[in-house]
């Protein structure tokens, strides 16, 4: 009750919610930089932090809504995986094109961008009430532990 007055989610879901306004939030300072060097940082913070949420929130969320009774569930963890491969696809893209400064990179950036609050506007409505209504509380609350220790896992051997 006191976290629904405050905005706030339930365990997993609030720490997923947390991570997607800080991925946006370094896109933008990507677009704004016009330093070669600082653009070449933010980019490979932001690939480090996004590659990191989505593995660890497919092994601890999606897996379990894929294996769910509920067909809304299961489609929309299906749709969801696609996605997130494409976004992968879109980050390996911008990674092996060098030149951070280019029109074409800006553009692949913007591409980035769309595919991501696409993707991040599903999961927290579709997503998340798939969520509430498979898992109680304190299941969300553990899978939030899981999905904490999971990430920094894979976020030191991305780095
Ligand atoms: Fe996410
Ligand atoms: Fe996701």
């Amino acid at each position: 009750m006191i976290r629904e007055l405050l905005g706030l989610a339930e365990g997993i879901l609030q720490d997923l919610h947390n991570d997607h306004v800080e991925i946006a939030s370094l896109i933008n300072r990507i677009e704004k930089s016009d330093d070669r060097a600082e653009r070449e940082a933010l980019f490979e913070e932001m690939k480090t932090k996004l590659l990191g949420h989505a593995h660890a929130e497919q092994e601890v969320l999606y897996r379990r809504l894929e294996g769910s009774q509920s067909e809304a569930s299961r489609g929309f963890a299906l749709e969801g995986s696609n996605e997130h491969q494409i976004v992968e696809n879109q980050l390996e893209k911008m990674s092996a094109d060098r030149d951070r400064m280019s029109e074409t990179w800006m553009a692949e950036l913007k591409v980035l961008r769309e595919l991501i609050e696409h993707h991040v506007k599903e999961e927290e409505t579709t997503g998340f009430s798939c969520a509430r209504d498979d898992f109680a509380k304190d299941e969300l609350e553990a899978m939030a532990q899981q999905f904490q220790i999971r990430k920094a896992q894979l976020m030191t051997k991305v780095a």
